[in-house]
């Protein structure tokens, strides 16, 4: 695990994008990227559309999680990621998303077919938030998603933050993933990052706890 500190916005965004860069030049193949929603990507995704950096065209986009809602609300992580990362000029090989049009459960069944048929390696990376409560993706504390050990995705239930119900991957790809990049901002994130990498929490009342042991793990903190 290495804990990267930035107070310079613009070292955190250049940082970001060399290590995704790095990351896509270790791969023969596409690369498979799969993105948080959230607030605070935001900033990293919009430099990331515009980046010479990265071998845009050539990576396939995935989504971690979503809330279930259409794509055209405000809450929606597809929204989010529309806004931001493929915003621009720049086409990706590929992005996968969660279908929320469909019923939830045929949306769910969609999306683990997707990953089944079309994510032939594991995830080169994954792009993390996480809550003041440790949940990650949408992997929230004492869900029973957090137990599952063979469904790559979950239908999970929040009643602490906005939209109920939650589509997400469950922990088995997360861990499988090459590399996990968590992105934290904010001082008011401070107790979370310390929680997260000395607390004693659980990982069932953390669940985020649960990535720590990742051998590629690396912690973006901005404040
Ligand atoms: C989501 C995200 C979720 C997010 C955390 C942190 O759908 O909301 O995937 O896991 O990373 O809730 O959210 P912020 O970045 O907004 O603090």
């Amino acid at each position: 695990m290495h804990i990267n500190f930035f107070t310079k916005e613009d070292e955190y965004i250049e940082a970001g994008i060399k290590l995704i860069a790095d990351i896509c030049s270790k791969t023969k193949k596409n690369p498979s990227v799969a993105l948080s929603g959230g607030s605070t990507p935001k900033t990293l995704y919009s430099a990331l559309s515009t980046s010479n950096k990265i071998p845009f065209d050539k990576i396939d986009f995935w989504q971690v999680d979503e809330r279930y809602v259409k794509k055209t609300n405000q809450n929606s992580n597809y929204r989010l990621i529309e806004q931001t990362l493929l915003s621009g000029d720049k086409k990706p090989n590929s992005f996968h998303n969660f279908n929320t049009s469909l019923p939830l459960d045929k949306c769910l069944e969609n999306y683990k077919k997707d990953l089944e048929n079309n994510l032939h390696e594991d995830f080169d990376l994954i792009i993390l938030g996480i809550g003041p409560d440790g949940h990650t993706a949408s992997l929230f504390p004492n869900s029973d998603a957090l137990k599952e050990t063979k469904n790559p995705v979950a239908h999970t239930i929040t009643d602490r933050f906005n939209v109920k119900d939650r589509l997400t991957l469950t922990f088995p790809p997360l861990l499988k993933s090459k590399n996990i990049l968590i992105l934290i901002n904010g001082a008011e994130k401070m107790d979370t990052l310390n929680e997260l990498t000395q607390g004693n929490k659980s990982t069932e009342d953390f669940p985020a706890k649960k990535l720590i042991e990742h051998p590629n793990l690396e912690i973006f903190y901005l404040h």
